[in-house]
């Protein structure tokens, strides 16, 4: 048996680009239907407008956090513009989890930027630090009794996007490929290689500019606010095969430690962990078909929690840890609760090391946009995109008793 301390936080995690619904200025919004094989959000699960019931059946089943984000292009939709009614509406968000008796976590930029960020540069653009410490400002408006807030979500999965459409610009292809979707394409197999190639390399210099603005927007949401404010960073949970230990040192810094280390000194750091891949001597090596694939293309991991949570207390310098993502997509939820088992029982070995861990929240709430895509279903909470009908899975039920115990 595992048992959690008293005060874990139980949840689940949704991003607004993947839950609200026509977020239509941002880049994201601009990008699709322009790049063939990309589905559009569209209405999404509606949850801008549908919240409350969110809300609530997270609550009801027994969590007790909420992690959801900001939109910043309905908050400032024209450079220094910024809509009171917006952030009115993320606060009635904040209010509702405290009627409900959720902890909110609160990210204030989760993959999409305002679409006019995106046209006059984007991250790289020469005061993109003072914009966005600008909006981070305006948003602690609203973050009155919040107590956890999270920058940015994944700056280096955002950073191995850049880096790769970078590349994609230069080879002038515009094929979409998803960050988080394997295989995107005809299915021959080279998708996959070109998959593992496409997100291989991050520049470690696009990464010490988000640690920039990272550690710029913390020094105002302290001066501002009591929140403990940190970021999140994608895992991969990578592995050597031998002759490949070099290699791995070199992906990983790129791709992860330069934002583990950019965490030391944050109240917490989000780790982010779905599955594992190895490295050898060429890179990452692609991961072949099996039945136990997910249906995003990765291998079924659960091992893969505790790796990513070791290697970031590790890289951080025992930075305490709030897992801010954690789950599988799948259409079989008897295989998303033995994932869910099995992932907590190795966290619980991790703490049991000594391993400072806060809390555990799942992706995701919602079956919800997957950046292009609309099969993968990571959800505990299954949506019909029709009516917007919510149904709650055993899965939902499941983590809630574990939340309401402290054990599995
Ligand atoms: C992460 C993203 C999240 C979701 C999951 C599956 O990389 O932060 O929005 O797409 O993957």
């Amino acid at each position: 048996m595992t048992t959690f301390p008293d005060g874990f936080l139980w949840g689940a995690s949704t991003a607004g680009h993947q839950v609200e619904g026509n977020n239509i200025n941002s880049d994201w919004w601009a990008r699709e239907g322009k790049m063939p094989g990309m589905e559009p959000s569209g209405d999404a699960c509606d949850s801008y407008h549908r919240y409350g019931e969110d809300i609530d059946l997270l609550a009801d089943a027994g969590l007790t956090s909420y992690r959801f984000s900001l939109e910043w292009s309905r908050i400032e939709p024209k450079k220094g513009q910024f809509s009171n009614a917006e952030l009115a509406h993320y606060r009635r968000m904040i209010e509702k989890c405290f009627a409900r008796g959720v902890t909110p976590v609160v990210t204030l930029q989760h993959f999409t930027t305002p679409q006019w960020f995106a046209e006059q540069g984007g991250w790289t653009s020469p005061d993109a630090l003072d914009l966005f410490v600008r909006y981070a400002d305006r948003a602690t408006a609203i973050l009155d009794g919040v107590e956890w807030v999270v920058t940015m979500n994944e700056p280096n999965m955002q950073a191995a996007i850049m880096t790769a459409m970078r590349r994609m610009q230069e080879q002038q292809s515009e094929k979409w490929q998803s960050p988080t979707v394997d295989g995107d394409g005809d299915g021959d197999g080279e998708e996959k290689k070109s998959h593992s190639k496409f997100l291989e390399y991050a520049d470690p210099e696009i990464g010490r500019m988000f640690v920039r603005i990272h550690h710029a927007a913390r020094a105002v949401l302290r001066e501002k606010t009591d929140a403990k404010v940190g970021w999140t960073v994608a895992a991969g949970a990578l592995t050597a095969l031998p002759g490949g230990e070099e290699k791995l040192r070199e992906i990983r810094y790129g791709k992860e430690d330069v934002y583990w280390e950019g965490a030391r000194g944050d109240d917490f750091v989000g780790v982010q962990a779905y599955s594992s891949q190895q490295v050898d001597a060429d890179g990452l090596v692609p991961h072949p078909p099996h039945p136990d694939n997910t249906l995003v293309g990765t291998a079924y991991r659960p091992d893969s929690l505790a790796m990513a949570v070791r290697h970031a207390w590790e890289v951080s310098g025992g930075t305490p840890i709030l897992v801010t993502e954690n789950g599988i997509a799948t259409r079989d939820d008897a295989q998303r609760i033995r994932y869910m088992e099995a992932a907590l029982a190795g966290l619980g070995e991790a703490m049991g090391e000594g391993i400072d861990v806060l809390g555990y929240l799942h992706w995701s709430l919602l079956d919800n946009y997957e950046w292009g895509h609309w099969e993968p279903t990571f959800g505990l909470i299954a949506v019909d995109r029709e009516t917007f009908a919510r149904t709650p899975k055993p899965s939902l039920g499941w983590l809630g008793g574990v939340a309401r115990t402290g054990r599995i």
